[in-house]
């Protein structure tokens, strides 16, 4: 199996080739069970995500909704069953997430969700522009090291992309319990101008979103006595 966790040759990114490396995370946790290897061999592929047209498998789907680094697929799974009518991505580099992910479409019967194993960026040039309608990334890995923050999935170019893909008035979420990332976020998609802090997730950020499952990162975050966030940004219209 390819290891998402380097640039794969002949990755590109706006025509030039993608040298840097990008993904910092782990790509694999404990041994898969032979149930969820076989899931990754057999069924993986039937909804891996056509990273040249990503968009051609839910192509029947009114609504798209980009989810960034699922982690264990809860939040992903419940969406996606709340919301038969739309289609998902779900995006994450760690085999387990995957596999957790593939376990719960098959126990549900789900059939609005593709993934991609991988590292967004590896697809996210052949997003046509507008044609998302809901972004996700929730509890993005932190990095609150001063030395790692360049590590942070969140830059520049991630929420220029974000607001060239989501179509006009459509919601990016982000939510997050480490202060320093949420200051660095804010900076970075207030600045890029194209989106506007929604208002009552403005006004009270401690209330999380309608519907709100919860998720494994979050859980432990409780645990260990920090604050969840959430915040919402529209994209302009
Ligand atoms: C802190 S975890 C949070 C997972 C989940 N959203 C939750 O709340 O439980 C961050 C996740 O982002 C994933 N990730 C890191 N870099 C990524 C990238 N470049 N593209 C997609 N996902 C990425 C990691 O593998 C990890 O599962």
């Amino acid at each position: 199996m390819t290891n998402p966790i380097s640039p794969l040759p002949g990755d590109r990114f706006q025509g030039k080739k993608i040298q840097r490396r990008r993904l910092w995370g782990r790509a694999k946790g404990k041994p898969l069970s032979r149930y969820q290897a076989g899931l990754v061999a057999d069924t993986l592929p039937r909804l891996a995500l056509d990273r040249q047209n990503p968009l051609a498998g839910l192509g029947h789907y009114d609504n798209i909704r980009l989810e960034v680094g699922f982690g264990g697929a809860e939040h992903l799974l419940h969406r996606a069953r709340e919301n038969p009518d739309t289609g998902f991505i779900g995006v994450e580099p760690f085999l387990n997430g995957i596999a957790k992910a593939l376990a719960g479409i098959e126990k549900s019967g789900l059939t609005n969700i593709q993934l991609h194993h991988g590292d967004v960026w590896q697809f996210l040039e052949a997003v046509p522009n507008a044609s998302i309608n809901h972004i996700d990334i929730l509890y993005p890995d932190p990095w609150p090291k001063p030395r790692h923050y360049k590590r942070r999935l969140i830059k520049e170019d991630l929420v220029s992309e974000f607001h060239r893909i989501l179509k006009p008035a459509t919601p990016l979420d982000f939510a997050s319990d480490i202060p320093s990332y949420i200051n660095w976020a804010l900076l970075r998609i207030l600045k890029h101008g194209g989106f506007v802090w929604d208002a009552q997730c403005a006004a009270d950020w401690h209330t999380p979103y309608a519907g709100w499952p919860s998720t494994r990162y979050e859980a432990k975050a409780l645990r260990e006595g920090r604050t969840p966030h959430y915040f919402r940004f529209m994209r302009r219209p």
